[in-house]
């Protein structure tokens, strides 16, 4: 048997709270306009205060888990830049959450590549057979660490969570996690950072300054490296398979800008129907932002029974990753 991890349920999750960007242009120096053709994004949702990251992960969880009939599993990961606390890790607590006792949970922190990180290990976990079930979950509370005066970063981010379900299985069967390529570059640390709240600025009971408190980003400079990488990193999954990029149904990017996911696509030779996209509606939501996208995707009855699918993200660190699936036939959510 070829064992690998197989898509037994999908999940997403939102907070109620809805900002347009019409509500962004009462209160900065932006315009709906601006916004719209830039980035695709037209609309985020919000965490209130009182609402985290764990709140998010463990209603995508536990939707993922309803779907597959799954009412144990033996790791839950969770890939987030949000964590609840810097400690411990909010996997435990997510866990917990969904009723699983015991089970071992951890944080994996890879930015906007933190969801294709999370599913290698945990299909890894899979292969190994270390595990015969887990959950995945991408969820991210962004708001919460960007500078609410800052343009270029409030008007792409937003929060949410996606989750996988996967159970044990053969890599020829629907549904079967294939390959992945995965890289980083820690020479671009600064290009997408919060520089405070870490060993490296130490904690003196005092706030941080604004400049190192809050998210920052090179938006240029990331846009550039995004296209460049995903494209790279697509190209090498797709050669690990063995497809040709005519053989792919679904382009699922990292929902980072339309005009990344559209750029990426075209480097590809994908047609920009391919390209699965739901940023309008949640902007940039980054470790959630693919999982949230074929949770999107699947209740929207486009992802079918035998769809191949071509996961690629670009973020923070430097890191990237891209992985090839093929789509499963599962129950109504
Ligand atoms: N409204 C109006 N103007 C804005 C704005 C906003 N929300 N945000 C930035 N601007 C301004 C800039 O200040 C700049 O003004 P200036 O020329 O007077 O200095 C101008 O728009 C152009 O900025 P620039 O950064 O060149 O725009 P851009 O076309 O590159 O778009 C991003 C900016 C952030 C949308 C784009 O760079 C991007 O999407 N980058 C990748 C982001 C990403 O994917 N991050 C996640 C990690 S993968």
């Amino acid at each position: 048997m070829n064992r690998t991890a197989i898509i037994a349920g999908a999940g997403g999750a939102v907070p109620p709270r809805i900002v347009t960007n019409h509500d962004l242009e009462r209160r900065l120096d932006t315009t709906d306009d601006w916004i719209r053709t830039r980035t695709g994004i037209r609309q985020r949702h919000v965490v209130e205060p009182g609402m985290s990251t764990s709140d998010l992960a463990a209603e995508a969880g536990s939707r993922a888990m309803k779907q597959a009939g799954m009412t144990s599993a033996d790791l839950v990961v969770v890939a987030t830049t949000t964590p609840d606390r810097l400690c411990p890790a909010t996997a435990p607590t997510v866990a917990s959450r969904m009723g699983l006792v015991d089970t071992p949970a951890f944080d994996v922190s890879a930015v906007c590549s933190g969801f294709i990180y999370a599913l290698q290990v945990a299909t890894n976990a899979v292969m190994a057979g270390a595990a015969e079930s887990v959950v995945v979950i991408g969820a991210e509370s962004f708001t919460t660490i960007l500078d609410p005066e800052d343009r270029s970063t409030v008007a792409i981010f937003g929060d949410g969570a996606g989750a996988l379900a996967l159970r044990a299985g053969d890599r020829a069967e629907d549904g079967a996690v294939l390959d992945f390529d995965t890289g980083s570059d820690g020479s671009l640390r600064d290009l997408i950072t919060v520089r405070a709240g870490g060993a490296e600025q130490r904690a003196t009971g005092r706030p941080a300054a604004p400049e190192d408190a809050y998210f920052r980003m090179e938006g240029q400079s990331v846009f550039a490296h995004a296209v460049r990488r995903m494209a790279e990193t697509s190209r090498r999954t797709l050669a690990t398979t063995g497809w040709g990029v005519e053989d792919v149904d679904w382009f699922v990017g990292h929902q980072a800008n339309q005009r990344i996911i559209h750029a990426v696509a075209d480097q590809l030779g994908i047609g920009a129907e391919r390209a699965v996209s739901n940023i309008h509606r949640v902007g940039n939501t980054a470790a959630a932002s693919i999982p949230l996208a074929i949770s999107d995707s699947a209740t929207a009855g486009r992802l079918r029974r035998g769809d191949r699918v071509l996961l690629s993200a670009f973020g923070g660190g430097a890191t990237w990753g891209a992985a090839t699936l093929v789509w499963p036939d599962l129950p109504a959510a």
